[in-house]
């Protein structure tokens, strides 16, 4: 699969997660990456901001779950984004996603949690980066969601640094755990990292030892980002746009690049480790086929000498 996956959870709400997918899709498409955004969340506040004045009775991502048959080719549920974002597409969420848990149930749908793969994979090569933006819980859809982004990449967790964000970041690396222990994930996904979604330098002292805290609890692959709290990214939000957008030399948006440049070096890095370990394994089998064929010498028998 070419796409590297990031998918954005915490289990409580308001900690940025949809703010950041939204940022760094923007970022990462204002570099020229094509970007596939994932909408997983009933209150499809990315889907709403990414398409706009979008028509709500076209195939939705529910759609697209529940269509057990495949007749519905997951191209059809991809819309591009607004201008100027036309190297994003959006896999829509809309309300009817908060009635999966009930309608997805793995009891009826034992393929459910592989779902989401099942349909996106087959595209996964138009894209340079898939993200998946998740509701504030974690269900089947988040779970189907891991499942694509595990061996394709990875999960980030914000924070907001209030002690809320900070147990449901433990609860999404204990659920992570779960779904690998119970074999719904063959390979856990990288956990790649915090970032501090909504970071207020007046406050950092007096949070810094919930920061020390969470950095020691959850130590990802990547150092955690500190995203700045600005009135920038509300003003922004209020005109359905991004700070990428609006404020593109701010502090801020200096931050969602940074994060969409250290994604893209992380996925860079990735493909070349897979390389190097696929060169590996053929060199070993050339060596292999090349080595002269050992033929195994007989064991000597030893044969006891029989004394008359
Ligand atoms: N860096 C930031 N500075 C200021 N406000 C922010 C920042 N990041 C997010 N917000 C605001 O915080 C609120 C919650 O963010 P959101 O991304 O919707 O969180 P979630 O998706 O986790 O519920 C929104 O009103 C958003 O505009
Ligand atoms: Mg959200």
């Amino acid at each position: 699969m070419g796409a590297y996956v990031i998918s954005v959870l915490n289990h409580k709400g308001g900690v940025g997660k949809t703010t950041v997918v939204l940022n760094i899709a923007a970022a990462l498409a204002s570099r020229g990456k094509r970007v596939l955004v994932i909408d997983l969340d009933k209150q499809a506040n990315a889907t709403d901001r990414l398409l706009g004045s979008f028509k709500r009775n076209r195939p939705h991502l529910y759609d697209l779950l529940l269509d057990e048959e495949g007749a519905l080719d997951a191209g059809d549920g991809l819309y591009p984004a607004r201008a100027p974002f036309s190297t994003i597409r959006v896999l829509a969420g809309d309300a009817r996603l908060g009635a999966a848990e009930r309608d997805l149930s793995p009891a009826d749908r034992p393929d459910v949690w592989s779902a989401l793969k099942d349909k996106v994979s087959p595209l996964a090569d138009e894209f340079d980066f898939i993200l998946i933006d998740n509701p504030p819980s974690l269900n089947v859809l988040t779970a189907a969601g891991l499942v694509l982004a595990a061996g394709n990449g990875g999960f980030l967790i914000p924070l907001d640094l209030g002690s809320d964000s900070t147990k449901g970041a433990k609860a999404v690396v204990e659920a992570v755990g779960k779904l690998h222990k119970a074999r719904v994930l063959e390979e856990c996904p990288d956990f790649l990292g915090l970032v501090f979604a909504l970071y207020q330098k007046a406050k950092a002292k007096g949070t810094k030892q919930v920061e020390v805290n969470a950095r020691i609890a959850f130590s990802g692959k990547l150092a955690p980002i500190h995203v700045p709290h600005s009135s920038y990214v509300t003003e922004a939000a209020a005109a359905g746009k991004t700070v990428i957008e609006t404020h593109p030399k701010s502090p801020v948006a200096a931050a969602y690049i940074a994060l969409a440049e250290i994604l893209t070096g992380e996925k860079l890095a990735v493909e070349k480790q897979a390389k190097r370990a696929a060169l590996k394994v053929s060199s070993t089998a050339r060596r292999k086929l090349k080595a002269p064929l050992k033929v195994k010498r007989p064991l000597k028998t030893r044969t006891r000498e029989v004394r008359a």
